[in-house]
């Protein structure tokens, strides 16, 4: 693969629709404006139609003629899921590229309208659900692509299946990024056993400059101590070994266009410690490869959301 793929790389991309969860800010908006540059139809899945109105307005100035689509979703909320799957299956008759990129972190323990775990519910359950309703869409595209998008988070840390719902904060996102991608290589391997040719693929983008990183949105608990020494060490550190959200979401770019991309495939920045730089084909830590794991998480998230992605051999 090129060393220095970059915007000007992404193929022509007319005739083709992609959905981007979280496409109002940060990597999702960096992705959502890559994609509609090439002549994608990009539908932009904000759980804020107010955000997700300004974000394209800003995408509209900067790509006169994009063709861009809002559509509410909530991750917290599996109805929200249901109706944004309902959406789509309304204005599009296929989808080629779906990127599972939001995402949220949070110091205090909350929760999902369904009782999960907010951090899991949002990152890993929300999408899992949304996954399986628009697998249909994703199947009638010629070789449709799934990007999740995990992080380096994920390499200290194990599911715990007896207390899924049981860890807050760092460690709950953590724990949803391994989620992301044992979820990744299981669709995977569920998609190859039935002989489909979509395929499922991660992305992650090393050190960020999103509120993400700095923290802005957990304002509202920052008159704690630790919370605020956490906001300053982000701060501090991102200028150093960080990088811009658009140079960030290149790997996810990359995942979700490039020829030669393979299911099960995971792109991250070249740099060192994978914290920034132009993408390219990384190695997860062996653990998020636990087939074990992985099938089990499947399990127990079909249970949880009621997803049975029917049209996949077990
Ligand atoms: N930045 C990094 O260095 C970094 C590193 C590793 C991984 N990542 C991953 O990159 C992805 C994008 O994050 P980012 O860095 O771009 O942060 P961001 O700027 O905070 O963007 C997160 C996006 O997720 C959306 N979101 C949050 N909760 C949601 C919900 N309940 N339903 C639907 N959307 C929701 C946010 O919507 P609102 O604007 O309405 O809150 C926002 O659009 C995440 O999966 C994150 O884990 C980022």
């Amino acid at each position: 693969m090129k060393s220095h793929w970059s915007y000007a790389d992404i193929p022509d991309l007319t005739s083709r629709t992609a959905l981007v969860t979280g496409a109002n800010s940060g990597l999702g908006y960096q992705t959502a404006r890559g994609l509609a540059a090439a002549g994608a139809r990009v539908l932009m899945a904000c759980r804020s139609l107010e955000r997700g109105e300004q974000a394209a307005a800003d995408l509209r100035q900067q790509l006169p003629g994009a063709q861009l689509t809002l559509v509410e979703l909530d991750l917290a909320d599996l109805d929200s899921v249901k109706r944004c799957a309902e959406t789509v299956h309304k204005e599009c008759d296929r989808l080629d590229i779906l990127v599972n990129n939001a995402g949220l972190s949070a110091f205090s323990r909350r929760e999902t309208a369904q009782g999960f775990e907010l951090i899991f519910g949002v990152n890993h359950l929300g999408h899992f659900a949304l996954t399986g309703q628009l697998l249909p869409l994703l199947l009638d595209a010629n070789a449709g692509r799934v990007v999740n998008v995990s992080s380096l988070a994920h390499r200290n840390v194990r599911l715990d299946f007896d207390d899924l719902h049981g860890s807050t904060g760092f460690d709950a996102y953590s724990r949803s990024k391994l989620a992301n991608l044992l979820f990744t290589f299981e669709l995977q391997q569920r998609l190859t056993r039935s002989s489909l040719s979509a395929i499922s693929v991660a992305a992650h983008p090393g050190l960020s400059g999103t509120s993400l990183i700095t923290m802005e949105k957990y304002s509202e608990e920052s008159n704690r101590l630790m919370v605020r020494t956490t906001i300053l060490i982000a701060r501090l550190l991102l200028p150093v070994f960080g990088q811009s959200a658009e140079q960030g979401a290149l790997p996810q770019l990359y995942a979700a266009t490039a020829p030669g991309v393979s299911g099960g495939d995971y792109y991250g920045p070249a740099g060192r410690q994978e914290f920034r730089g132009f993408p390219r084909k990384v190695r997860a830590r062996d653990h998020a490869y636990d087939e074990e794991a992985a099938a089990r998480l499947w399990q127990v998230s079909a249970e949880l959301t009621g997803e049975s992605f029917s049209q996949l051999a077990s």
